[in-house]
């Protein structure tokens, strides 16, 4: 999950550039998750890219990852850019809904889909005006630990 989300980060590192974001990361040492990087990787993207879209210069973006209560790893990506009014934030994730002029409002919808077929729960709280946090929590992938005495 660590490594997926230094991967995604590359991607994304002209743009915090460019907008001077505030950028602040910290990955904790985390097990393992079930699940398929890929999709995971959907998710982190999907929701940097709205984290992005909302913020303007000089604001600051960050992620968290932490092994949380009962073998959950949680991911939590803060944005302190336009946040969302609680009308708006209650439509979040229904698809096609969207404030954007070109956007699809499947983004959180598949995001949802994504990590709750892996088993996990996302949540997203938000502050108009001041700021707007998505946090994803995922199963720990099972560790097996075989003896052999063949
Ligand atoms: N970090 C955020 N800050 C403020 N508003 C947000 C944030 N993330 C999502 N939103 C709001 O939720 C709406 C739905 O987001 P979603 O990702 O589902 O679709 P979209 O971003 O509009 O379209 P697409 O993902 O196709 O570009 C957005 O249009 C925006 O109004
Ligand atoms: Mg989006």
């Amino acid at each position: 999950m660590n490594k997926m989300l230094e991967e995604a980060l590359i991607l994304y590192e002209p743009l915090i550039r460019k907008k001077e974001l505030t950028f602040r990361i910290h990955l904790q040492e985390i097990p393992k998750v079930a699940g398929e990087a890929s999709k995971f990787q959907q998710v982190v993207v999907n929701v940097l890219s709205n984290a992005i879209k909302a913020i303007e210069i000089g604001k600051a973006l960050s992620i968290d990852t932490k092994a949380s209560q009962e073998g959950m790893v949680q991911v939590r990506i803060v944005d302190t850019g336009k946040g969302m009014d609680p009308a708006t934030l209650s439509q979040i994730g229904t698809p096609f809904f969207t404030t954007k002029e070109h956007g699809t409002g499947l983004g959180m919808m598949s995001c949802e889909q994504i990590i709750e077929e892996a088993g996990g729960r996302l949540q997203v709280n938000s502050e108009l005006e001041e700021r707007t946090t998505v946090d994803f929590f995922l199963p720990q992938a099972d560790r097996i630990i075989e003896v052999s005495n063949a």
